[in-house]
């Protein structure tokens, strides 16, 4: 991706737990057609599975973003620099049904084969879908996460991605 070097993931520096939880990271994934969306997120997560380095993220049955990370092969998870709450924020208000949210957050997209980055990303990270399935209601051992979250059933889809490369500034 023009503009960013690769290292590994052992090699990130900075703390994942306070980037997805505080900063929000931005979801993207490009479609067969060459269309792509984007959408925020604060949750999800990064370790070993399988003997590899993973990334996950859950994604709502109605986000549009939904449609383009099932079809796609690969996804990507972005940080934004500092200074882009505002584009995190609409890309976390707006859909991509109704809209061209990336153009109003006023973001720079930077497509790299089936990668979708950021010119304003700090780091993306591509990752490879190895895994995907929805939470089930019966699976919830603290019953108290469904009441607060599921509410409406809408449970997440989960996808597990190999991380397959990190590029930063
Ligand atoms: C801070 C923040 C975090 C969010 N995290 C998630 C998330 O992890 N999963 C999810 O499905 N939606 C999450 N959302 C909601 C989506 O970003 C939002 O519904 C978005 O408008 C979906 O856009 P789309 O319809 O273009 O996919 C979050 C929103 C905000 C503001």
């Amino acid at each position: 991706m023009k503009g960013f070097r690769s290292i590994l993931p052992g090699e990130i520096r900075e703390n994942l737990f306070s980037a997805v939880k505080d900063d929000w990271m931005l979801i993207s994934a490009r479609k067969a057609d060459g269309r792509i969306n984007t959408m925020t997120a604060s949750w999800g997560g990064f370790g070993i599975m399988w003997g590899r380095a993973v990334c996950l993220c859950v994604i709502r049955p109605q986000r549009y973003t939904l449609e383009f990370v099932n079809e796609a092969e690969w996804l990507t998870l972005t940080f934004l620099k500092e200074g882009y709450r505002e584009a995190l924020t609409l890309c976390g208000r707006k859909s991509g049904r109704d809209c061209d949210k990336i153009a109003e957050a006023g973001l720079t997209p930077v497509v790299d084969g089936d990668l979708v980055g950021f010119e304003e990303a700090r780091m993306v990270i591509a990752g490879r879908k190895l895994y995907c399935g929805t939470f089930r209601e019966e699976g919830f051992l603290d019953r108290s996460i469904v009441a607060e979250q599921y509410p409406k059933g809408d449970f997440h889809r989960v996808f597990v991605c190999g991380i397959e490369d990190v590029l930063i500034r």
